[in-house]
Parts: structure tokens; sequence; C-alpha cells
């Protein structure tokens, strides 16, 4: 079993992704209903609710942890790991998967939660690569409440988008990096309304580098069917329908 944590809903996303990737694998999805959104807490707290998510998860018995959440990656991922010997693979925003592709070295829209946006790790990636000076960062935190809401396609969340983008020359814009998982809900909308932007994220590439993880430490299952259980803040969730609802608008 695999044990994916998100705050609240973006982290399906991922588990989409990962259920294509390995369909013999079984999921528990934790997402932190109680706490959701995590936009507006402290790293400290972040930190603190992401421990107790993945500890309960390893209590259930996941033989590996996802991260399906960027902003807990950024704050906790490297706490976690020091403390703990199990697998745990985070997203973080796909900054380089935009990098690659920007062969006309076009600016790169990083939009991410704000805590995200301020978090060392983030800065580093950047650093990283060496492209400080072509990267415009936004915070959306509203999106992670649209998606909450199950609000996608309303006049409200085009609205916002076109608010938040108008403080850039858009123009100038190729990638938009969806740095948040909830986001990933939004990439069509976004790609329909801002035709000269593309949407990458982290998911492909998260399930990949998941899948190896496991064949290197020989923890591949052959047996699973993809089955997924629901729990909301160590509590199974009483209304699985709801994720399942998320899970079916993502594309196959
Ligand atoms: N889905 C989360 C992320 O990838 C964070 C959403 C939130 O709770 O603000 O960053």
């Amino acid at each position: 079993m695999i044990g994916v944590f998100d705050s609240g809903i973006g982290g399906l996303t991922l588990l989409h992704e990962l259920m294509h990737t390995l369909p013999h694998e079984d999921f528990i999805y934790f997402a932190d209903t109680e706490n959701v959104p995590y936009s507006y807490k402290t790293p400290e707290q972040i930190k603190g609710f992401v421990e107790e998510a993945v500890l309960y998860l390893r209590e259930q018995g996941c033989k590996a942890i996802v991260l399906a959440c960027n902003t807990a990656t950024n704050v906790a991922v490297e706490y976690l790991r020091s403390k703990y010997d199990f697998p745990i693979v985070a997203i973080q925003p796909a900054v380089k998967v935009a990098f690659d592709n920007n062969k006309e070295n076009k600016r790169i829209l990083a939009c991410a939660t704000p805590v995200t946006l301020k978090a060392d790790r983030f800065e580093n990636l950047i650093n990283s690569l060496d492209i400080n000076h072509l990267v415009d960062r936004l915070p959306l935190p509203k999106l992670v409440e649209f998606a909450e809401r199950e609000q996608f396609e309303s006049p409200d969340v085009l609205g916002y988008l076109k608010e938040e983008f108008a403080k850039f020359d858009i123009d100038q814009h190729r990638y938009i990096v969806l740095g948040c998982t909830h986001f990933t809900y939004f990439e069509d909308l976004i790609e329909e309304n801002f035709p000269n932007l593309i949407a990458v994220d982290g998911n492909k590439g998260t399930a990949r580098h998941l899948k190896n993880v496991l064949a290197k430490a020989n923890l591949l299952s052959d047996s699973g069917t993809g089955t997924v259980r629901f729990v909301e803040s160590k509590i199974e969730s009483q209304n699985p329908e709801r994720f399942w609802r998320y899970l079916n608008r993502l594309k196959s």
C-alpha cells in the first residue's frame, strides 16, 4: 500500500497519475480536511500536520509515502527524511520541466502557494538552474479555495486569474508552472483563456520517480488492484464520492 498525502483534494491530481503508472498498487489517500488550506498556516504548523499524517499512514501499513503537496514538500521533506528511513517521494514545482522546454527563452511564470514561493527550498531550486532572472513568482492561494469548493469554471475563477496575470506582461511568458497540486484542475481553463501559456506540473515526473524508487528498493507490487481508501485528517472519509468526483474530472 502507498500513502498519498495532501492538505485537501489537490493531491488527487497526482494520485490519478500514480494509479495510471502503478496499476498493481493499492493506495490510501490522506486529505487534511481539518486544516486545509495550508496557504495561511506557518511553516512550523504545516510541518506538524504533515508529520502526523505521515506517521498515521505508516501505522496503516504504507510501504512508501508520497507528499502530493508542494507546500508540504517545501517545508517538511528534508526534516522527515532526516528523521525516518522509509521512502518518502515528494512533488515539487516543475520549474525544471519548464526550463528544459523553454527553447525560446521566454519568461517562466511560477505559480504556487505563498508558503512554497517563500521557502528556501524553492529558491534553491531556481538557483540550481540559474534562472532567477527568467522566473516570475505568482502566489494563487484562492485557486486552492475554488478547487476545494468544486468551483472550476465559474466567472469568479477566470476573473481572479485575469486580475493576477495582469500583474505581468503575460505575452513575455510561455510556460506556467502549476506548483500546487490544486492548480492542475485549472490547466484547461488557463490554456484556453491565455493561449500563449503552456501549463506544466510535477505529476508525471513524480509518478515516474516513485516507480523507480520502489523498483530500486524491491518494493513494487504485482498483486494490488488499484484500490483507494480515503481518509480525512485521520478519520475514514464519510464522503468518498466527493473524492471520486474530483478524480473523474481528470483527463485519462
Ligand atoms: N495542494 C497543496 C500544494 O501542492 C497546497 C494547498 C493548500 O493547502 O494551500 O501546495
